[in-house]
């Protein structure tokens, strides 16, 4: 059992899906668990059933992220959102948003926990990448080009913050059942042509070996992993869990 007492942990996008199953681990492994996210009910109420507290913020206001400092000891850089549309119709605010959410964010908010993990010689920055990080697919410019950014990112601060105790590392999840993926499939349906009954085995689970959905609960088991002190030589990696797509 990974023992997270006495650790902050921070979890972005924490009131839903993958970040909610990671704060609830967290909280169980017993570490103080802050719910920062969007929706400031669903963050309140996560923060209340785990013994937390919640963090409503706009993650894709990166003005308002450039002078913070975050006492975290454990960084899950979790929210994000897809916008399935082909490159010609994809609007360019659109592209730039996702980016500022998935990229440019995780950047201020690991800039801003560095210096109190540099001063207490310990840290974690867990980055919830994607599949979609290592491969690309069609019609999800914006979302491709913030994973596999966020990739680089988390390699840079694995390199830097070694010195100092911090580890960071990606998780690559394929198709997690959450609200994310439901809500994409009436678009993937709309794109590839096909009815919203075929999205799921025709298009999420044909390059996985194992053909069903990544559970939150199993990404966030890896994530409580990466977290605690059996890690602590884990840097800089890329950890699939994909069902096989990326051996492919
Ligand atoms: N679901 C999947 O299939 C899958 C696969 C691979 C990677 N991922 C990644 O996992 C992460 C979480 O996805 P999920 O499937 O759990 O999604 P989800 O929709 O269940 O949860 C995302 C959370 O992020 C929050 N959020 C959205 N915009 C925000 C903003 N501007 N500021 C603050 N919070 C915001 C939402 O309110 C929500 O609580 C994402 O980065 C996603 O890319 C998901």
């Amino acid at each position: 059992m990974t023992d997270l007492t006495g650790r902050r942990a921070v979890v972005t996008g924490g009131a839903s899906g993958i970040g909610e199953a990671c704060a609830r681990a967290f909280a169980a492994a017993g570490a103080h668990v802050v719910i920062a996210d969007l929706n400031g009910e669903a963050a309140a109420r996560v923060a209340e059933e785990v013994g937390g507290e919640a963090w409503q913020v706009d993650l894709g206001d990166t003005a308002a992220l450039a002078d913070l400092t975050l006492e975290a000891d454990v960084l899950v850089n979790n929210a994000g959102i897809q916008h399935v549309r082909p490159i010609e119709e994809f609007e360019p605010e659109r592209f730039s948003f996702i980016l500022r959410l998935m990229l440019e964010s995780p950047f201020l908010l690991i800039r801003a926990a560095l210096p109190g993990m540099y001063e207490r010689g310990f840290g974690r920055v867990i980055n919830i990448s994607s599949v979609h990080g290592l491969r690309a697919s069609p019609f999800k410019s914006a979302y491709v080009a913030a994973k596999h950014g966020l990739e680089g990112l988390s390699k840079v601060t694995a390199l830097e913050g070694g010195p100092h105790g911090v580890t960071s590392n990606c998780i690559d999840p394929a198709y997690v059942r959450t609200p994310l993926v439901e809500k994409q499939i009436a678009d993937q349906a709309r794109v590839h042509g096909i009815p919203e009954d075929e999205v799921v085995p025709r298009i999420m689970l044909t390059e996985s070996a194992i053909k069903r959905l990544v559970e939150p609960e199993e990404v966030a088991s890896l994530a409580l992993w990466l977290a605690g002190p059996d890690a602590g030589m884990v840097t800089g990696a890329s950890y699939t869990m994909d069902g096989g797509w990326s051996a492919r």
